[in-house]
């Protein structure tokens, strides 16, 4: 496919270098063309080594070739990211003054606009009104995400990742035209890992969970357009860029977190392996083995349940903004016994807890925990049927952010 880059002017423009290798790794032929502005953040050496082709902004350079016209023309697909409030503008209002305006006005294809910039800037009434005017138009506007932005501010206004772009560009272009993120505009709770509770100042009981399944989940939220806050308890991957990072170690501490974060949260997913129990007491110091006295005897006490603590806040309303609405998931590891299968204790923890869906994990000394690959079935209290998902961590949390998306979709609220 031969696509046209159109790099706008903003900080952003560095991500834009991914976004540009995610095209050429999947095999397309990519004209990079920067504004004047946007090579003050990225030299035009950067886009010509990364595409393999040459690159220019100006409407005088390869006359011969017609460049201007032709661009747009062959162009399969149109991409502009960052698309800053002033490219919005000027293909709004149908400016020609250099080679990537006058490519839009000459498209053919698609064209998917990811737009980047202050929030008050993409919340001005002239840039919604241009959005709408290209939306009008047919082209494809993204919604930027939310998040840090490049000084101390923090609200809608970040380039979506890389990856982001890279699929909805692929949407688009395979005739998906409400290709709008399925999270779009949602905030998305996510905890990860496995807590550890602490015995004395170097031992810990804690469990075997890597943390894979609950990054791919941020992964796909993150996909899928939603700001992403991943609660991370202790994980042996390192947490993907684009999400927002709260490091925990204890239940206790990641009970406190996710209380916290489901004040603004439409999704809370709890996929951490948290402990049911903890130490009845910290030794300040280093329990020591002595001969002198009998072998010491741990006591446990029980840990607050943190996702029936959530539903149960959210049906009582004391979540927040978002509470006649939020979509609690759940995780449940199961083995299965000899007084039950896997499914029958899933249904009874499902009823239990009360959350709205519950992702149920097969496991044994062999299964799920480190590895890469999964296989669920995602069980929903409305009672309809069980939907199963294999593959990669990857492919399942597609699977289920997926279903996500699709419930909150649905109007009705579910307290
Ligand atoms: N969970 C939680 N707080 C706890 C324990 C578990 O929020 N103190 C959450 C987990 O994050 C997961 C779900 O509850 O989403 C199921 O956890 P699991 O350990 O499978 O269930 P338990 O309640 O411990 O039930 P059982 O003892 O039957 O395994």
């Amino acid at each position: 496919m031969r696509i046209v880059l159109g790099v706008g002017g903003g900080i952003a423009a560095y991500k834009v270098a991914s976004l540009l290798r995610l095209f050429t790794e999947a095999g397309h032929h990519v004209t990079v063309i920067p504004t004047e502005a946007a090579t003050r953040f990225v030299g035009t050496a950067t886009w010509e080594a990364l595409s393999g082709n040459p690159v220019s902004n100006s409407v005088f350079d390869d006359v011969h070739q017609v460049n201007h016209v032709r661009l747009g023309h062959e162009a399969d697909l149109v991409v502009i990211a960052p698309a800053t409030a002033d490219l919005l503008a000027k293909a709004a209002t149908g400016q020609a003054g250099d080679l990537l305006t006058n490519t839009l006005l000459m498209a053919h294809g698609p064209v998917l606009f990811a737009p980047a910039m202050h929030t008050e800037m993409w919340q001005h009434p002239a840039t919604r009104a241009n959005v709408e005017t290209l939306r009008g138009r047919g082209a494809a506007v993204l919604e930027p995400a939310s998040g840090r932005l490049t000084g101390s501010d923090s609200g809608p206004g970040r380039l979506p990742e890389p990856d982001a772009i890279f699929d909805a560009a692929m949407a688009l272009v395979h005739g998906q035209t409400d290709f709008q993120l399925p999270l779009a505009g949602k905030t998305v709770t996510i905890s990860a890992g496995g807590t550890r509770e602490p015995l004395d100042p170097v031992r810990f009981l804690g469990n075997r969970s890597s943390g894979k399944q609950g990054v791919a989940l941020a992964v796909a939220a993150r996909n899928a357009g939603a700001t992403v806050r991943l609660l991370a308890a202790h994980m042996e991957v390192p947490p993907p860029p684009g999400v927002e990072v709260v490091n925990v170690e204890t239940a206790l501490q990641l009970r406190e977190a996710a209380l916290a974060a489901a004040a603004d949260s439409d999704v809370v997913i709890m996929s951490a392996a948290v402990a049911d129990f903890r130490p009845a007491e910290i030794s300040d110091t280093k329990i020591k083995k002595r001969d002198d006295t009998a072998d010491p005897v741990i006591t446990l006490v029980r840990n607050p349940d943190i996702l029936q603590e959530l539903v149960e806040r959210r049906n009582q309303g004391a979540t927040g903004p978002a509470a006649d609405s939020q979509l609690i998931v759940g995780f449940a590891a199961e083995t299965g016994d000899k007084h039950g299968d896997v499914r029958a204790y899933a249904e009874a923890k499902l009823q239990r807890k009360g959350c709205d869906l519950l992702v149920v994990n097969h496991v044994g000394s062999d299964k799920v925990f480190g590895k890469d690959t999964n296989s669920v079935v995602i069980l929903a209290r409305s009672g309809s049927e069980p939907q199963e998902a294999s593959g990669t961590k990857a492919d399942v949390s597609a699977a289920i952010i997926s279903r996500i998306g699709f419930e909150l979709n649905q109007v009705s609220p579910r307290a």
